[in-house]
């Protein structure tokens, strides 16, 4: 190598040992490599000279290009490696530090509602399961024993999306959580155990009626499955959720198209004090039933060999209910003095199961 290449060698090699940061990097990478820098403005003199100099000058030169090209790569992966290390560092985030009280944050009470009865469900066995938002009038509907004309569909109220050109399902913003039943009965075999809290729709707007609501849906599919097994459920689970170990709970017969036997499901409480377990009166809380053997066989199971029981609930009603919260609207009005009031704090865990 001839010495003015030599001594380019060796000055960019210090000046990169020398460069301590990203930027004092970058200066040496574009002054040597870039458009004007020094080894691209020996490359560009070699076209001015003659050819078996240019030879001997232009391999000596493509050498040194490619040692130094590696050199610089290598140095901006130290630099890049040494800034990550002192931003870790420096940025370093004690998790376990309480956040002052002013700027605590505070989970909203549907999530906390949701969580308690994930945690009361999962000990039971239960996992969760989700589905759509939007969703086929078959699955909403349909194979839930709902057929085209059932009173039922118009019950709901139901938004129905524009049809789609190319799709011929209908699809409606899903109107109740029962879809999933259909929708787990159909993706895993039996036994089946799943909760499915979400949201639901339908075209309704007042002081106990949302257009956007939520619903935990429940289901069970096994063999010997009986009626005796929904009401010692949902009764362990009515009195672990609201604290009450003696809570009264009454069971009504009803009608909900895809459960048969059907039932409502009433807890004992005062209308005059609306405390819950007290006084004489009844507030109903939930649907809940049989799963109805055409809904089994919709989905491919025999209901000479499996049976079920599912339920569902209004995750609003319930929070009100135990939080004492009259208007349902409020749920939704994001007021940060609303929800210092009723929300949860985020460091407590949701330990309702441990009265299960
Ligand atoms: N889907 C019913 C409703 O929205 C509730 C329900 C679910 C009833 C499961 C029975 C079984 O009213």
């Amino acid at each position: 190598m001839s010495d003015d290449l030599e001594i380019l060698r060796q000055d960019v090699l210090s000046e990169l040992a020398g460069a301590t940061d990203l930027r004092a990097w970058d200066a040496v990478r574009v002054g040597t490599l870039g458009k004007s820098g020094r080894l691209t403005g020996l490359l560009k003199a070699l076209g001015k000279m003659q050819p078996d100099e240019r030879k001997a000058r232009g391999v000596a030169l493509n050498r040194l290009r490619d040692e130094l090209t590696q050199a610089v790569e290598a140095r901006g992966k130290e630099l890049e490696a040494a800034a990550l290390q002192a931003r870790l560092i420096a940025e370093k985030l004690d998790v376990t530090v309480p956040p002052p009280a002013e700027v605590a944050g505070y989970i909203h009470p549907i999530s906390r509602t949701i969580e308690e009865m994930t945690a009361i469900f999962g000990v039971m066995g239960f996992q969760v399961a989700e589905g759509p938002d939007i969703e086929t009038d078959w699955h909403n509907f349909s194979a839930l024993n709902t057929p085209d004309h059932h009173p039922a569909r118009t019950d709901h109220d139901t938004f129905y999306l524009p049809p789609s050109p190319g799709l011929d399902v209908t699809r409606v913003l899903r109107t109740q959580t029962s879809g999933v039943q259909i929708r787990t009965m159909l993706g895993q075999k039996p036994p089946i155990r799943i909760i499915a809290p979400g949201r639901t729709y339908r075209a309704d707007h007042d002081a106990t009626h949302s257009p956007m609501f939520h619903q935990c849906e429940g289901l069970v599919v096994g063999q010997g499955i009986t009626l005796g097994h929904l009401k010692g459920c949902l009764i362990e689970f009515l009195r672990a959720f609201f604290g009450k170990p003696s809570l009264p709970v009454r069971f009504r017969s009803s009608y909900f198209p895809f459960t048969e036997p059907s039932l409502e499901v009433d807890i004992g409480w005062s209308r005059k004090t609306g405390e819950i377990g007290g006084g004489e009166d009844w507030l109903e809380v939930l649907g809940a039933g049989m799963v109805h053997a055409r809904v089994l066989a919709n989905c491919g199971l025999d209901p000479c060999v499996w049976q079920g029981f599912a339920f569902g609930m209004g995750v609003e009603r319930l929070a009100m209910l135990k939080n004492g919260i009259p208007d349902l609207r409020s749920f939704y009005e994001s007021d940060i003095r609303w929800l210092r009031h009723y929300g949860a704090d985020p460091l407590a865990p949701a330990l309702l199961h441990e009265g299960v």
